[in-house]
């Protein structure tokens, strides 16, 4: 296949929107003709935003009083949108994750366990509850509201009406877009993968010193080769209008999860020493300084040179100068989520898009996650299930803990290990569990021309 068409893909997955708020709205279908016509109307009144010249399309939404919408679907929901089962065989033999959707792989595959087990998550994440997955994406918490009883309205009868009364609401703190952070307090949205045919790493960045690879298509986008040229959605043996239909989606993870910050502050002002400042044991779990700076091996104490401007210049590593974990511990969260070209890794690196954003209500604060991928298993569940909860890569390391921001830490056992020149390496210990799961979802998120597929009864033949 060519290079991906930006007119067929939901910016929402390549691009993503800069908003201050969204909205998410996890949907039951209760009547399949009118979900049909709902993602009609959707798409006629283009709300499904592109990804070509996708803020221009943004900007003629907010005109009309409408916000640019995402949308995913749930294997149960492509069933209840009436899939022919020809279609919904391949999700069951290429996908499996997404087919048997986030709640029974929890324990094995995502460390969801104890307080983060299925049993404790939220009502909308339970099986087969939510069908459709829809975001919605403003500046204004006006306008999400305008625009939420506009697209209830449209939808008529077509969705349980609980899924509109509970929205999920996220936003982020503070509103300045160039610096944005999480309730840890860490700065965040400062790395994306690049993709190849559309986006560009070099533009307006001449000066970095490691050029961020561009990624694949196939890493994100169904119908193209992944890092390893494999390309799981070619099946040769079924026709191009088949092919078609999968090509250019792309599957999204959906995780709710609370953050106890207290208890963070807590962990990190007990393993505090002179010799070992909090703001230096907060860094060294996440690997990046307060300012966004990875931790480089030089640096014992927090830089105090000017910080680079762009993402791009926070992002201008790859941990080839650091092979000993000196700077950047090797179960530090980015170095495990995403090792870049540390010598120790497997040459798979399993790359994940992120969207994520804050969310507070009177009693809990934490993060909306939203993750993208062409597959849920060899990615997203990859990182949690190997890379985050189990010993960090990197030789000698005597870490047992898990990842200290997002690892089950339920059994409060492990070692987290900061490697040192100058003396016994610091060892950190008794994490407690920061961060518990209230549920995750597993959807699809097709093309625009799927979309029409989808909205017009698909043939049976
Ligand atoms: C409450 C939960 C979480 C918090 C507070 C959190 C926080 C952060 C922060 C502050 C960064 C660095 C900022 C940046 O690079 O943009 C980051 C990076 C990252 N996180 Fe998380 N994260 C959470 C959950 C997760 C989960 C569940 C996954 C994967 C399943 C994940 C995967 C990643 C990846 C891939 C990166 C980019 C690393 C890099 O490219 O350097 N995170 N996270």
């Amino acid at each position: 296949m060519t290079a991906p068409n930006p007119a067929h893909l939901q910016n929402l997955v390549v691009n993503g929107f800069d908003t201050h708020y969204t909205r998410y709205f996890l949907l039951h279908i209760a009547q399949d003709g009118a979900a049909r016509q709902f993602v009609r109307k959707l798409l006629d009144g283009g709300w499904v935003v592109n990804a070509e010249n996708s803020r221009n399309q943004a900007l003629t939404l907010l005109q009309h009083q409408r916000c640019p919408v995402g949308i995913g679907f749930t294997f149960a929901g492509l069933q209840a949108m009436g899939l022919p089962t020809r279609y919904l065989r391949l999700f069951q033999s290429r996908a499996i994750a997404f087919a048997e959707g986030a709640a029974p792989r929890a324990s094995h595959r995502l460390a969801d366990t104890g307080p983060s087990a299925v049993a404790q998550w939220e009502p909308a994440f339970q099986p087969s509850a939510a069908h459709l997955f829809l975001t919605l994406h403003a500046d204004e918490p006006a306008v999400l509201d305008q625009c939420s009883a506009a697209l209830q309205a449209m939808a008529g009868q077509a969705f349980a009406p609980e899924g509109w009364a509970q929205p999920f609401d996220g936003a982020h703190l503070g509103h300045n877009k160039k610096s944005r952070r999480e309730h840890f307090g860490f700065l965040d949205g400062i790395t994306n993968p690049l993709i190849d045919g559309l986006h560009h790493h070099t533009r307006g960045h001449a000066d970095l010193k490691v050029t961020q690879k561009l990624q694949p298509p196939g890493e994100f986008l169904l119908g193209y080769g992944n890092s390893d040229g494999y390309n799981r959605w070619l099946i040769a043996s079924e026709s191009a209008e088949v092919r078609q239909f999968f090509a250019n989606g792309s599957f999204s993870a959906f995780r709710k999860m609370a953050q106890d910050t207290v208890a963070f502050d807590a962990f990190v002002h007990s393993q505090a020493s002179s010799a070992l400042p909090a703001e230096t044991v907060r860094a060294k779990l996440l690997g990046r300084w307060h300012d966004g700076q990875v931790i480089t091996p030089e640096q014992s104490t927090p830089p105090t040179g000017p910080t680079p401007r762009t993402r791009a210049g926070l992002n201008d590593f790859d941990f080839s100068a650091d092979p000993q974990g000196l700077g950047c511990p090797f179960g530090a969260h980015i170095r495990r989520m995403n090792p870049r070209a540390d010598p120790v890794v497997p040459v798979r690196k399993r790359p994940l898009i992120r969207r994520g954003i804050p969310y507070t209500t009177p009693n809990e604060r934490g993060l909306l996650g939203l993750f993208f991928c062409a597959s849920l298993e060899d990615q997203f569940e990859h990182l949690l299930a190997e890379w985050g909860n189990k010993n960090p890569f990197g030789v000698p390391n005597p870490s047992t803990a898990k990842d200290p921001i997002v690892g089950n830490h339920e059994d409060g056992g492990g070692v987290f290990d900061i490697p040192s020149v100058t003396g016994p390496n610091p060892q950190l210990r008794g994490f407690t569990p920061f961060v518990t799961t209230k549920g995750t979802l597993y959807s699809f998120f097709p093309s625009l021309p799927t979309l029409g597929i989808l909205a017009d009864e698909i043939s049976t033949k």
